[in-house]
């Protein structure tokens, strides 16, 4: 009899850059204010990386790591995936090779996908199928974000926002579905592209927040509740609500429509800002430092960015 392969998620892990850039720091370049952006968006400081660390130098560290918790060797990874909007090159080489060349890894597939900060929930997506199909064993998925390298620090409606690091995970593969990654959903409507994007003209990203923030709630709010249906799963079961860090009002809208309660909501875009593909793993690595992650804790992620993508996971977490 075959036994059903899950994937996994076996390993997180995060790295954040030193240079630590406060709201106050802003108020010396930009026209705002610490009360504007901690009223607005949640955000009281962000890490910015320096002058000569590239997103693939943040992805390397957090990479490292995730295999080291996930204990096996990089040349055990059967493919390298990051998710990231401020690549070190602009179309190639894909910023997953670069890391997949410091890890000491050759001769595997490697590549990057551009879903925004919807990133990690793709590559949760794409791993998900690559396992269960029988082809992998071992993927390695990244979101590392250089967001300061695509931000026009003359526009208060952007740059307050972001922040730089990076979280990685390894996929693996496991029998039990209470283990695996149970379920994800990943969409995307190119209607809205105009909202969100980094124009030919220029290298910066370009947001009509108000809008996005309107579209972000709504859909969010309606994508959980499907995967919860869908998969026979109350709010009450869900031991922790990782979103992504764009803004304390739309998770907390997000939170309150799902009846999620607070105290199973994590947060941290006070302390990192919105880092993009970044901000859940770096969100569930938070909460593994903290010792608060147990193995077979159950999560649900959701995510929402540039396209517009969306998407939502369930997951039991699997490492230790
Ligand atoms: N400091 C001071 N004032 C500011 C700033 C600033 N940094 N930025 C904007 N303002 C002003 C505006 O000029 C405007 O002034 P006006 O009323 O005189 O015209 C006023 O504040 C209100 O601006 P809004 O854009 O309406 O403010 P809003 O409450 O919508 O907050 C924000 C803006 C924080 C951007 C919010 O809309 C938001 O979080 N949007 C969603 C972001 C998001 O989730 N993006 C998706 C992920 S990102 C990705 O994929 C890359």
């Amino acid at each position: 009899m075959n036994t059903k392969i899950y994937a996994s998620l076996k390993s997180i892990a995060s790295f954040v850059p030193n240079r630590n850039v406060s709201n106050k720091d802003l108020e010396k370049i930009v026209d705002t204010s610490d009360d504007w952006i901690t009223k607005r968006t949640g955000i009281e400081g962000r890490y910015f990386a320096e002058d000569n660390q590239k997103s693939s130098d943040l992805g390397f560290e957090a990479a490292k790591i995730a295999i080291h918790r996930a204990n096996i060797k990089a040349t055990d990874v059967d493919m390298i995936i990051c998710a990231t909007l401020s690549p070190d090159y602009l179309a190639m080489p894909s910023t997953a090779t670069i890391i997949s060349y410091k890890l000491g890894i050759e001769n595997k597939p490697a590549f990057d996908i551009s879903s925004a900060c919807s990133g990690f929930i793709y590559l949760l997506s794409i791993a998900k199928a690559y396992i269960e199909s029988g082809m992998y064993d071992n993927i390695l998925i990244i979101g590392a974000e250089k967001t300061s390298s695509v931000l026009d620090f003359r526009d208060r409606n952007t740059c307050v926002l972001f922040g730089d690091g990076a979280g990685a995970a390894v996929i693996g593969k496991t029998n039990e579905i209470k283990k695996a990654i149970v379920d994800v959903h990943i969409s995307a409507n190119g209607k809205y592209a105009n909202l969100l994007m980094t124009p030919m003209d220029s290298p910066f990203i370009k947001m009509k927040g108000n809008e996005v923030f309107k579209l972000a709630v709504k859909t969010l709010a309606n994508d959980v509740e499907e995967i919860l249906k869908k998969n026979n799963i109350k709010p009450k079961d869900i031991d922790f609500f990782i979103p992504h860090q764009a803004n304390l009002r739309i998770i907390n809208a997000v939170g309150n429509m799902v009846d999620i309660d607070s105290s199973k909501i994590v947060l941290t875009v006070q302390k990192y800002g919105n880092t993009s593909a970044a901000s859940i793993p770096m969100a569930i690595d938070e909460i593994y430092r903290e010792r608060k992650l147990k193995n077979g804790d159950l999560l649900l992620l959701d995510a929402f960015g540039g396209g517009l993508t969306w998407g939502s996971s369930l997951l039991y977490f699997n490492g230790s």
